[in-house]
């Protein structure tokens, strides 16, 4: 099969090419220099490229993602917009405003930040004068400063009626279609359905599974990672998905954390306090917690916060179905209980949800960092106020994501006040081994600890809190 996607309204169709190929140097071989390479790992945005979606409300829109961090054959099917596709025979709206406000000095980031407050430009329901500072959390500018750039994005105005790109998200939605693409000794397949997903495991025992690519992209772009079979999880159904029932709330586990964030929007405050801390939007459109979670990564954001809510895990293989607690899921330092032909398949989240629930970032940058120590914090009360049950999730702090579990069962049975906190300290202190690292030295991560836990409960009793 060959690659065929749509690029600025022109249809690409790709042969001859390395599926190791991102399509950022895919496109700038072609000629679309406008698309830039800064850190080739997810963190300036100057690589930002538009894809047209299908939104959680079932409407197309434009997504930005980082085209550094995307595999050519990833985007098979799929619609793209760069930065030379934006403008008409006149600069378009949000070119005007960049130029208008002063938002360029060198222009090394302006691509991006362009791509992505096009993206704004078109967001259904924004209004003139709004500022989301998390439409361009995604990109760096080193000279220009973000002044200019913010104000250039409060003047956008609304696009016009007839405006060519708005008139494309009334059409028809893009379709996440299969696909089997060989080129020399490196096979990329994406199948659309699980049962051809294990088909396909049996028959490529070594396989690379890849969901958004974020973290598999890093090692292909900066430690010139070789695999011979990659697997796209994009496209298969069953991985989609965010639906609640009176038990659980269920997350499929492919289902990119940019739509995990909208959907739950205020319905879960440790996922409200997550995502704004869990790397970009940028990265948030193609990162899911599947991958997050796979990855066994002991400083990924996703398993600490899940484990404050007492999340269990969906492992599928071809036969059986098991429901793994996210306790028991890491097995070692990036190991995990993922058996060959095992993947997994979504994440639940046990209901009652916890009456108190908390997730705390400890980094040098507030945003788009990676952590030194994160904690995701539930605890369910009775009527009476009292502990029934805990969760106390930690990374950073040990070889894998890890619950205090010795000081979740000391406050069992307790009223959250300073008294609880005390009586938990002890426990939660020896709960870790941290290790020095270039991001913090273990005794201030062994610090950092309980400094939270005491943070969590403070700040659930302000006015105690204010004495
Ligand atoms: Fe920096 Fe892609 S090149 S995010
Ligand atoms: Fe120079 Fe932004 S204008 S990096």
């Amino acid at each position: 099969m060959t690659i065929r996607f749509r690029l600025n309204q022109q249809e690409v169709v790709v042969n001859g090419v390395d599926p190791h190929t991102s399509l950022l140097h895919f496109l700038r071989a072609q000629g679309h220099t406008g698309t830039k390479e800064g850190c080739a790992e997810g963190e300036c945005g100057a690589c930002a490229v538009a894809v047209v979606r299908q939104g959680p409300d079932g409407k197309p829109r434009y997504v930005p993602i980082n085209s550094c961090l995307v595999l050519l054959p990833a985007v098979h099917g799929a619609e793209l917009v760069t930065v030379e596709g934006i403008a008409g025979d006149e600069l378009h709206p949000v070119q005007d405003a960049m130029v208008a406000k002063g938002g360029s000095q060198c222009g090394y980031c302006t691509p991006g930040f362009v791509v992505s407050l096009f993206t704004e430009f078109y967001r259904e329901g924004r209004q003139p004068g709004e500022v989301d500072p998390e439409a361009i959390s995604g990109n760096l500018c080193r000279c220009t400063g973000y002044r200019p750039i913010r104000e250039a994005l409060a003047s956008l105005p609304l696009p016009a009626k007839d405006d060519t790109h708005k008139v494309r998200l009334t059409q028809h939605q893009p379709v996440a279609t299969g696909l089997s693409y060989e080129e020399g000794e490196v096979c990329f397949e994406r199948p659309t359905n699980l049962e051809r997903l294990f088909t396909l495991l049996d028959r490529h025992p070594t396989a690379k599974l890849i969901a958004g690519g974020t973290d598999i992209v890093v090692e292909v772009n900066q430690r010139d990672s070789r695999w011979d079979v990659f697997v796209s999880l994009e496209a298969v159904a069953e991985l989609r998905g965010i639906e609640e029932t009176p038990d659980h709330i269920r997350i499929g586990a492919g289902v990119p954390l940019s739509e995990v964030e909208e959907v739950l929007h205020g319905k879960i405050r440790i996922f409200d306090e997550l995502f704004p801390l869990f790397s970009s939007r940028l990265i948030r459109n193609r990162a899911t917690f599947g991958g997050n979670l796979v990855n066994g990564s002991p400083i990924g954001d996703g398993a600490p916060a899940l484990l404050g809510l007492d999340a269990g895990v969906e492992v599928a293989s071809r036969d059986a179905e098991r429901l793994v607690p996210l306790a028991d899921f890491f097995t070692g330092y990036r190991k995990t209980v993922l058996e060959h032909g095992e993947v997994v398949k979504g994440i639940r989240i046990p209901k009652p949800l916890p009456t108190l629930q908390r997730f705390f970032k400890v980094s040098k940058r507030v945003m788009d960092d990676i952590s030194t120590v994160a904690a995701g914090m539930g605890l369910w009360l009775d009527d009476h106020g009292v502990i029934t049950k805990a969760r106390l999730g930690y990374g950073g702090v040990a070889a894998t994501p890890v619950r205090a579990r010795a000081a979740e069962a000391a406050l069992v049975g307790q009223v959250f006040d300073h008294a609880a906190v005390a009586r938990a300290l002890p426990a939660l202190k020896q709960a870790f081994t941290p290790i020095d690292d270039h991001r913090g030295s273990a005794a201030y991560r062994a610090a950092m600890v309980p400094r939270l836990f005491e943070k969590f409960e403070a700040e659930s009793h302000p006015a105690e809190a204010a004495e």
